[in-house]
C-alpha cells in the first residue's frame, strides 16, 4: 500500500459495490467529486531549495488544541457498513497519531465508546435528524463524555442525488424487506470476507446517537427522509450555542458571505467544504473556494477545509493557501474499509511521510511557517 489509491483498490476488493459506491460516489454527473482532487493541479509548488531540514515540525493548534499532524478524520456516516470497528477503529487511529476525529451523527457505535477510544480530541457533526430532542440528548452526552467542539453540517438541506446508490439498492440494503433484497443479493455473497464481518457485528447498525422519544435508537433506513425534514438555519445557531456550551464550527462553506454570516452568528471555525462532492454537484472544488474565504474570516476565526484530499502534498497545499489544518473524508475511510484500523493507520502513515517529505523538498521547517510564498495559484483565485 504506497498511496491512498492502493488502500481505495482493496477497499473496493473487499466491498460490495453497493457499500463500496456509497463511499467512493458523489452526486449527479460526480463533476464536483472530480474536480475537488483535480484542482490541487492547478497549484504548483515553489520550492526554497539547498535548505538542509532534519526533522519538520507538523504540528499546529486547531480551536486551542495542540494537534501532532495538520489533517483531522472528518465526519463519514454509515462507518460501521464498511468495517465492523467503524467509528471506534478510525477514532483510535486518529488518536494514536496525535490528531482529532470527528463523529457523524450518522453512526453505528454509541458516542461514549467512540470517545474512550481515542487519545485526541474528538468532536461531534450534528444533523438535527431526530428534530430538536434528539439533538439536545445528544449535546447532552457528548458533554458528559468529553467531546470538545460540535460540528454543524450546512449543506444538506435535502441528501443530494448520489446516482450509484439507488440502481446498486442500497436503500434495500439497509431497510427493504427481504424480497426488495434479493436482486442484490449476488454482489454481497460475493464479498464473504465484508459479509460475514457484517452479520457477526449483527447486521445493519442502529444509529446508537439519534435517541428517539421512545428512548430507542433511530434505525438506519429512516436517514434519507430525516435529513431533508431537518434542515439546520442561521437561526438555529442560537439555539445552540445555547444548548452547547463549547465552541461550534460550521461545516459546508464555499463563499465569503456565508463564511462572514457563520463568524456573525459566533461560529468558532468554518470548514470549507462541498461534502466530498455528495450534495450540490457543479459548485466549486473546496480548494478553489479556500482563498475567498480566507479573505473574508481569516483574521476573525480558523478556517479548515476538506475535500479531494489524497496526497500529503494536498494538504501542504491546502496549508500553504490559508487553511489551520485539514479534513480527510475518503482518503481514511478508504483505509477503514480495506482493513479496519490498521488501514486507518497506513492512510495516516502514508500521508504523514508525504508531509514531511514535501516540506523537506520546498525547504520549510514546520506548518507553523507554511504559507502562500511556497506555492503559486491561478491569479483569478485571490479576491
Ligand atoms: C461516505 C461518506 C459519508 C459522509 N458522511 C458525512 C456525514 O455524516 N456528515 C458530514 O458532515 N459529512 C459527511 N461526509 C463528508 C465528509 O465529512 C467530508 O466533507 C468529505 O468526505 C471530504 O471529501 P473527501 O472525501 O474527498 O476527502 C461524508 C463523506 C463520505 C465520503
Amino acid at each position: 500500500m504506497v498511496n491512498i489509491a492502493d488502500l481505495r483498490r482493496l477497499a473496493q476488493r473487499r466491498l460490495p459495490k453497493v457499500v463500496f459506491d456509497y463511499l467512493d460516489g458523489g452526486a449527479e454527473g460526480e463533476v464536483t467529486l472530480r474536480e475537488n482532487s483535480r484542482v490541487f493541479e492547478d497549484v504548483t509548488f515553489r520550492p526554497r531549495q539547498a535548505v538542509a531540514i532534519e526533522k519538520c515540525d507538523l504540528s499546529t493548534r486547531v480551536l486551542g488544541h495542540e494537534t501532532a499532524f495538520p489533517a483531522m478524520l472528518a465526519p463519514v456516516g454509515y462507518s460501521r457498513l464498511m468495517h465492523p470497528g467503524g467509528e471506534v477503529a478510525a477514532a483510535q487511529a486518529a488518536g494514536e497519531f496525535g490528531t482529532g476525529y470527528i463523529l457523524s451523527t450518522i453512526s453505528g457505535h454509541k458516542l461514549e465508546k467512540v470517545k474512550a477510544a481515542s487519545r485526541g480530541p474528538v468532536w461531534y457533526q450534528l444533523y438535527l435528524v431526530g428534530g430538536r430532542a434528539a439533538a439536545e440528548r445528544a449535546m447532552e452526552r457528548i458533554r458528559v463524555a468529553g467531546f470538545s467542539a460540535l460540528v454543524i453540517t450546512v449543506d444538506t438541506a435535502v441528501a443530494g442525488m448520489r446516482e450509484r446508490d439507488p440502481r446498486n439498492g442500497m436503500k434495500q440494503l439497509l431497510g427493504g424487506s427481504l424480497l426488495a433484497k434479493i436482486p442484490f443479493v449476488p454482489d454481497i455473497v460475493s464479498h464473504p470476507a465484508w459479509l460475514s464481518g457484517f452479520l457477526l457485528d449483527g447486521g445493519v447498525p442502529k444509529l446508537e446517537n439519534i435517541v428517539l422519544e421512545n428512548n430507542q435508537p433511530m434505525t438506519l433506513m429512516d436517514v434519507s427522509a430525516a435529513l431533508a425534514a431537518s434542515v439546520v438555519e442561521w437561526a438555529d445557531l442560537q439555539w445552540l450555542r445555547k444548548a452547547w456550551p463549547g465552541p461550534i464550527l460550521v461545516k459546508g462553506v464555499l463563499t465569503g458571505d456565508d463564511a462572514r454570516r457563520a463568524v456573525d452568528e459566533g461560529a468558532a471555525g468554518v470548514i470549507v467544504s462541498n461534502h466530498g462532492g455528495r450534495q450540490l454537484d457543479g459548485v466549486s472544488a473546496s480548494l478553489r473556494a479556500l482563498p475567498e474565504v480566507v479573505a473574508a474570516v481569516g483574521a476573525r476565526t480558523e478556517v479548515l477545509m476538506d475535500g479531494g484530499i489524497r496526497r500529503g502534498s494536498d494538504i501542504v497545499k491546502a496549508i500553504c493557501l490559508g487553511a489551520r489544518a485539514v479534513l480527510l473524508g475518503r482518503g481514511y475511510a478508504y483505509g477503514l474499509a480495506a482493513a479496519g484500523h490498521a488501514g486507518v493507520v497506513r492512510a495516516l502513515e502514508i500521508l504523514r511521510e508525504d508531509v514531511e517529505r514535501t516540506m523537506r523538498l520546498l525547504g520549510c521547517a514546520s506548518v507553523a511557517e507554511l504559507n502562500g510564498s511556497f506555492v503559486e495559484a491561478p491569479r483569478s483565485w485571490r479576491r
